[in-house]
């Protein structure tokens, strides 16, 4: 029998075609009935437009955490999460992993574009030439105790940039104060960390790379020489690519709400690090170290610890593992695992943590609780192990998560501002509190 020529599976963007044209939804509502427009992507994805909705039918949707409702149109970044794909500005994930360099993607995810080869060498020159902060700024270094988490540093310290940088209008403007943020936010992590440990802040070098300057300012002390060894700028580039954009993720939704309100740049990127905090966002890096260092300590009975995520009552997660998205694999997550093997391979390291990472997933991935419901290594499950390896502190890797994700900020933030006719968010509710009730005098309560 001759084979069956299988299905015909028209090209993403042939479907997308298809469906824009054929497209439209239809919702029945107390027996009215009413056609909604659809939204079709370049790859595909639908969207039911309801933009007009409350005015047609007085109804609006309900849709608690957002799973199920897009809140913008973004030409920045495209995760299809059943099929394991990321890429930014159409350059797949693991292509940019492999052969560019962070300031590139810096400019490709705020630009569109891969730079030529003299753009790139003036960006590069750019984030170095801007990358010392203000001296009165050291000042509010001393202001902090020496225990003050690294995110509470940079989040101030980003919103207080724009109190140095008050002109943030024009174009012009706003392109420098992105070089200045992008360049100034590593010096000021690597303050931060030297705050931490007692020592003496590291200057950045303007005869050195955006990489070579951030780990030279974090390791380096003074009177003595240091050199960057390439296998760390290289995991580093590696690890700031793989985090520099994830579409409408928690906070890159919050940076794109507070600027959609016009605050400046410095503002919203700063209320990005604050969600970012959040140990079921990019806190997850440091929970997943703490997590494992919890599992050695017990015997690196990972099994235990697996059963005890079944157990519901016991509100114990995995971190490091499950996505809203992604429900096959994150494709990051198999690059930092690759990584991770190279890296300590190369520094000499033997953390015994990898290990015990690696057979938490294998005896997860195996087990149906997590099969069930699609919950594999994200993210944040490798990255730490890596971070590690390089000597920068647990406490200091979701600042690395937020210098990973500035330029994906800054992109969403510039996108939402130059949107033709983009509105300030401003989300409807469901009430379900008390209805009208009379005033009650103090005596009568
Ligand atoms: C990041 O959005 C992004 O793109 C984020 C990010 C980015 O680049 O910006 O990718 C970065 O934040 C990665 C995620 C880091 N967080 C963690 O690793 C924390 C642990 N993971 C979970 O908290 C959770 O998986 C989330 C927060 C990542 C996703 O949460 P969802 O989509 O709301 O899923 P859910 O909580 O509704 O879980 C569905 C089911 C539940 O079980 P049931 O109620 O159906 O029985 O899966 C269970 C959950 O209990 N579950 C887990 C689990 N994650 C989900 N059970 C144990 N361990 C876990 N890690």
């Amino acid at each position: 029998m001759a084979s069956r020529a299988p299905p015909f599976e028209p090209s993403r963007p042939a479907r997308a075609i298809f469906l824009a044209m054929a497209s439209k939804a239809h919702l029945e509502l107390d027996g009215k009935g009413l056609d909604l427009p659809v939204a079709v992507g370049s790859e595909g994805e639908v969207g039911i437009d309801i933009s007009k909705l409350r005015a047609q039918t007085g109804a609006i949707t309900l849709d608690p955490s957002l799973a199920n409702t897009g809140a913008c149109e973004s030409a920045i970044t495209f995760i299809d999460g059943e099929r394991g794909i990321l890429r930014y500005r159409g350059y797949d994930i693991a292509d940019l992993a492999e052969h560019a360099s962070f300031p590139e993607v810096c400019f490709l995810l705020i630009q569109g574009r891969l730079p030529t080869r003299a753009e790139r060498e003036d960006w590069r020159s750019r984030l170095t030439r801007h990358s010392l902060v203000h001296e009165d700024m050291k000042k509010f270094f001393e202001g902090f105790p020496p225990s003050a988490h690294p995110m509470a540093i940079l989040s101030a310290m980003v919103a207080s940039l724009s109190a140095y940088y008050p002109e943030q209008e024009t174009p012009e403007e706003i392109d420098l104060n992105i070089v200045r943020l992008l360049a100034k936010a590593k010096t000021i992590a690597a303050f931060s960390y030297k705050k931490s440990i007692g020592q003496p802040f590291i200057y950045p070098r303007n005869d050195h790379t955006y990489l070579e300057n951030f780990v030279r300012m974090m390791f380096a002390v003074p009177a003595e020489p240091y050199q960057v060894e390439p296998v760390v700028r290289s995991a580093l580039n590696k690890l700031l690519i793989l985090h520099a954009d994830h579409e409408q993720n928690c906070s890159t939704t919050t940076v794109r709400t507070v600027g959609s309100g016009g605050a400046n740049l410095f503002a919203s990127i700063s209320a990005g690090i604050c969600a970012l905090w959040g140990p079921l966002h990019g806190g997850a890096n440091q929970a997943v170290i703490e997590m494992l260092e919890q599992i050695r300590t017990d015997g690196a009975n990972y099994k235990k610890y697996v059963d005890l995520t079944k157990a519901k009552d016991a509100s114990f997660k995995l971190m490091g593992f499950g996505h809203r998205v992604y429900k096959n694999f994150d494709p990051r997550a198999q690059i930092l695992k690759r990584a991770a093997d190279e890296v300590l391979a190369k520094l000499g390291v033997n953390d015994p943590l990898l290990e015990i990472a690696k057979q938490l997933e294998e005896v997860a991935l195996a087990d149906d609780y997590f099969v069930e419901r699609k919950l594999y290594p994200n993210v944040d499950f490798y990255s730490g192990i890596l971070y590690r390896a390089m000597g920068i502190p647990t406490n200091m890797f979701t600042v690395m998560f937020a210098l990973g994700r500035l330029p994906g900020w800054i992109a969403h933030w510039l996108e939402q501002r130059n949107t033709p006719g983009a509105r300030i968010t401003r989300p409807r509710q469901i009430y379900t509190g008390d209805t009208a009730r009379p005033w009650v005098p103090l005596d009568e309560r």
